[in-house]
């Protein structure tokens, strides 16, 4: 019969593995459920007794409030975390490699491989083994044959594949009501059992016919897919907004007559100054290694270039400003508002606010900054890395942050809206028009504010998707 669960350990407090085994832990009062990281400030910030959390997510403080002391724990003693458990979700990160092999494109596993070992090394008993990190096709292989070469006789180890599909900013929401759960196991009596246990973990919130139970394999890919599918449509739409601008169509009435097609559907079609975040990028490039490793180099070219429209549409978004700004923006104050990859996030992770900004500083411009969830410390170090070569110092000669939208606006030529805050939307437009420099440019690459009604006040406007007027 399968494993009824009861002790869970997740192996990483991140963005993924803390939010995720939090609602696990709330929704299943009779699992313990033991949160492990290395990182001891993280662990401290989870524990925190004002609840001051590493990561800002909507709803997420409720749960940890309801959950933490009574059946949710933070902890850095990962050892003891995997001893006690009888199923384990490894969920540390897993960045895009920098160098060796693969660089630029291949996921680095090393820390799945070092929490792999660490399960191996360390446990007396069975377990089963949740690959819960967005790893490429066939890491489950990987980590079944290092549990099983370093484990202790009596000792069973059942991998299965459970990919996170929730989204950054309402991640609570996506975790209470998800679309689907997916569950990858082999096709064996012993892996089908495991699922099984892991099912049952989900299925104390989750309706039955929405976890899907595949091969480990199809689960694997399934998630890299469905990244790469969704970020596809960003840059489908991203590309028709350049054909709008040289037009005369409207983006957002494009986007709004061909989501009416039920097969293509209304979501996910906003253009935009392009994707961010930590999965859609690493994903595809993920994608794209695994395609030129299994040698097919044209499928690989088709998803390299989503990517490679990415890049094009923040790059024609700075060249706008300039073009529109007479040409230069030397000197220039300009304020971008937004700094987070989108909105209801303080994720800064592959922002396009980031380009922007480097842009605007290679032209010699000024720049304000205000992003009403990223911290100051973030900022810099996201700046500093996105241009190696210039010194510090340079940089915080050039770049302001600021604490609200308004202050970041005052002296400012032109305003750039990079994040789609809501809060940015009851800005007093009237207010910021005053003390801007004139003429006042707005350059909205979110789609967010009413063109129409800051023309009146006398701003230029110039939207994404939408010629010049
Ligand atoms: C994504 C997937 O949605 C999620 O299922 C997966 O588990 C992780 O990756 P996330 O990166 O958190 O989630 O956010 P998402 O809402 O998908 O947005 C990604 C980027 O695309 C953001 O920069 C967002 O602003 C941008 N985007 C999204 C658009 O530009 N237009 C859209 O219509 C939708
Ligand atoms: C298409 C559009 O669907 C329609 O809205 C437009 O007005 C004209 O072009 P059509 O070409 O008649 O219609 O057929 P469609 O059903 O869209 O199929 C087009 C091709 O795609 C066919 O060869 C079909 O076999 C193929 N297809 C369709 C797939 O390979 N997979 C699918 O999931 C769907
Ligand atoms: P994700 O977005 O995938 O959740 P994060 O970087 O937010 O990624 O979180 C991954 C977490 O995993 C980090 O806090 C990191 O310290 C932790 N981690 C990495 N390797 C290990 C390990 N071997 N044992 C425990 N924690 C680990």
């Amino acid at each position: 019969a399968p494993v009824k669960v009861t002790k869970i350990c997740c192996i990483g407090a991140g963005y993924v593995g803390g939010p995720t085994c939090a609602v696990i832990a709330l929704k299943c009062p009779n699992i313990t459920v033991t949160i492990v990281d290395l990182n001891q400030a993280r662990v401290d910030a989870w524990n925190s007794p004002d609840f001051k959390l590493p990561i800002y997510e909507p709803g997420l403080e409720d749960v940890v409030r309801q959950a933490r002391g009574r059946n949710l724990f933070f902890s850095t003693d990962v050892d003891k975390g995997i001893e006690e458990a009888d199923l384990i979700f490894v969920s540390v990160n897993t960045p895009t490699k920098k160098s060796g092999v693969g660089a630029g494109f291949a996921a680095d596993l090393n820390y799945v491989e070092l929490a792999t070992r660490r399960i191996a090394q360390v446990a007396t008993s069975s377990k089963i083994v949740v690959e819960k990190s967005t790893v490429p096709c066939r890491t489950a292989e990987s980590m079944r044959t290092i549990l099983e070469a370093n484990s202790r006789p009596g000792c069973r180890f059942d991998i299965l594949s459970n990919p996170e599909f929730l989204a950054e900013g309402t991640a609570i929401t996506d975790l209470f009501a998800p679309d689907r759960v997916l569950i990858g196991s082999l096709q064996t009596e012993e892996g089908i059992s495991a699922c099984q246990s892991l099912s049952d973990v989900y299925a104390n919130w989750v309706p039955k016919e929405r976890i899907l139970t595949v091969g480990l394999w199809s689960s694997e890919l399934s998630k890299l897919a469905a990244n790469a599918m969704l970020a596809q449509r960003i840059s489908s739409i991203n590309a028709l907004s350049a054909i709008c601008e040289a037009t005369g169509a409207n983006i957002d009435e494009v986007a709004h007559a061909i989501g009416y097609d039920t097969r293509i559907g209304p979501k996910f079609l906003k253009a935009s100054v392009g994707f961010g975040g930590s999965c859609f990028q690493k994903d595809i490039l993920n994608l794209v290694y695994l395609s030129e490793s299994l040698h097919l180099p044209e499928v690989a070219a088709y998803w390299r270039q989503v990517v490679e429209m990415n890049e094009h549409q923040k790059r024609r978004f700075s060249k706008r400003v300039v073009d529109t700004m007479f040409n230069t923006i030397t000197g220039k104050r300009i304020a971008v508002l937004g700094f987070a990859f989108k909105a209801d996030t303080g994720d800064t992770r592959e922002s396009a606010a980031i380009t922007l900004i480097r842009d605007f500083q290679s032209e010699k411009a000024y720049v304000n900054v205000y992003d009403p969830q990223v911290v100051e410390d973030q900022i810099w170090a996201d700046l500093t890395e996105a241009q190696p070569l210039v010194p510090v110092d340079q940089i915080k000669k050039q770049v302001r942050i600021c604490s609200s939208a308004m202050e970041a606006c005052r002296d400012a030529e032109a305003v750039v809206i990079a994040t789609e805050w809501k809060e940015f939307l009851d800005i007093d437009w009237e207010e910021v028009y005053k003390t801007m420099n004139k003429p006042a440019f707005v350059f909205d690459g979110r789609l967010l504010v009413d063109a129409a009604k800051l023309r009146e006040i006398g701003f230029k406007v110039v939207t994404i998707g939408r010629p010049a007027p």
